[in-house]
């Protein structure tokens, strides 16, 4: 087991916050209320610019940040991102205006740990939210690692299971009967069920937090998703499904992560084989200049309800039609491969008609 811990085990004596706040009358009262506490244990490093707070970051010793999201270099939810890419692991409070709550509730859903209003805030408030964030933070990274650990323990026995399976199809043992052999057979399926869960979890593990990099290459994006479609190809005969690809004539060269995009395709494509008993389906790449290229899949078959659109990518997210279909999912394609768009810089969306059929564009910038 790798049990090398890359966070502390509890929350320290001292409690060094890093401070991003430009209005030095603001500045001022933090550093009051948290000198005012008894017993403080607040020790406060303060920068009025991101850049400046982004530098101290790469320095160890900060223990939690506490941000302002409008400063002079940075303005909004992209403040926030900003910090929270360089330094993933450590808990993030931000600081809004009553104006802008909403926007304070938009950066906890993308990973900061609270948010305060500014003109709400007193020392106790302040005091009790710095500790509380710092808490769960070590929570949220001590089950991230377990879940890391578990699902990667799991590969090696589930692949000696299949393994022995398909030695007892292959007739390894013995002869098997007709029976024997669909009993095995089913379970091949669930140990293949079972591979992709835990090949799918292991991404999400990856691909959050600190965890996600992206090795770039340049890439050909068509010859890529043709190589993906080769691939699928035994799926489609099985469905008798026919597909069409219409590419600009030119390679369409781009920095992309290569692993990672055919993944984010196959997903797409899988999907899209999946969820269609009959008809085409068709993948385009649209675009070629300065701003990049857009790719549509495209499918005819069963639709997504209207109102469930808003859930598609979300984690462990299966929707009503997913019990119309045979083979089961675990949810997590579309949560996977729209995290390997937006790490590209990309933005992925769907339309969808109930009972026709669905369409997902995503944008690549060059
Ligand atoms: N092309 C599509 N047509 C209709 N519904 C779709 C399509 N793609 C996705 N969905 C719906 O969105 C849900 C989420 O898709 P996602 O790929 O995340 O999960 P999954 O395919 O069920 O499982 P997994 O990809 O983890 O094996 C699906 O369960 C299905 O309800
Ligand atoms: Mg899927």
């Amino acid at each position: 087991m790798n049990d090398a811990k890359n966070f502390p085990d509890k929350v320290p004596e001292s409690v060094k916050v890093l401070l991003i706040e430009d209005n030095p009358g603001d500045a001022r009262l933090i550093r009051e209320m948290l000198r005012d506490i008894k017993n403080s244990v607040f020790e406060i490093e303060h920068c009025d610019r991101l850049e400046g707070a982004l530098s101290r970051l790469l320095l160890k010793g900060i223990d939690v940040v506490l941000t302002d999201l409008n400063l002079p270099d940075s303005e909004g939810i992209e403040t926030f991102r900003r910090i929270y890419a360089k330094a993933p692991k450590l808990p993030i409070v931000v600081l809004t205006g009553f104006s802008d709550e909403t926007m304070g509730i938009q950066t906890v859903q993308e990973g900061a740990q609270d948010y305060l209003i500014k003109q709400d805030v007193s020392s106790v408030l302040l005091a009790r939210t710095i500790r509380y964030a710092i808490e769960r933070n070590f929570a949220k990274l001590a089950s991230e690692e377990l879940v890391g650990t578990i699902t990667h323990e799991l590969r090696a026995p589930l692949t000696v299971i299949k393994e022995v399976i398909s030695q007892v199809l292959e007739g390894l043992f013995g002869e098997i009967n007709e029976q024997q052999r669909r009993i095995f057979l089913m379970s091949m399926e669930s140990v293949a069920r079972m591979a992709r869960l835990i090949n799918n979890l292991l991404d999400v593990y990856k691909m959050e937090g600190s965890k996600a990099e992206l090795r770039k290459e340049k890439t050909d994006l068509g010859a890529l998703i043709k190589e993906v479609v080769e691939g699928l190809t035994p799926k489609l005969w099985e469905k008798s499904l026919e597909i069409n690809m219409s590419f600009p004539p030119l390679a369409v060269e781009l920095s992309l992560d290569r692993e990672k995009m055919v993944q984010a395709m196959t997903n797409l494509i899988s999907n899209a084989i999946k969820f269609t008993e009959k008809g085409r389906i068709e993948i385009t790449i649209a675009g070629q200049g300065g701003a990049g290229v857009e790719v549509t899949v495209s499918d005819t078959g069963i639709g997504i309800p209207s109102e469930e659109l808003p859930k598609v990518f979300g984690k462990f997210e299966q929707l009503s039609n997913a019990a119309k279909v045979k083979e089961k999912g675990s949810g997590l394609g579309l949560y996977i491969t729209k995290r390997i768009i937006e790490l590209h810089g990309g933005r992925i969306w769907v339309e969808s008609e109930f009972g026709k059929g669905t369409k997902f564009h995503f944008t690549i910038q060059k």
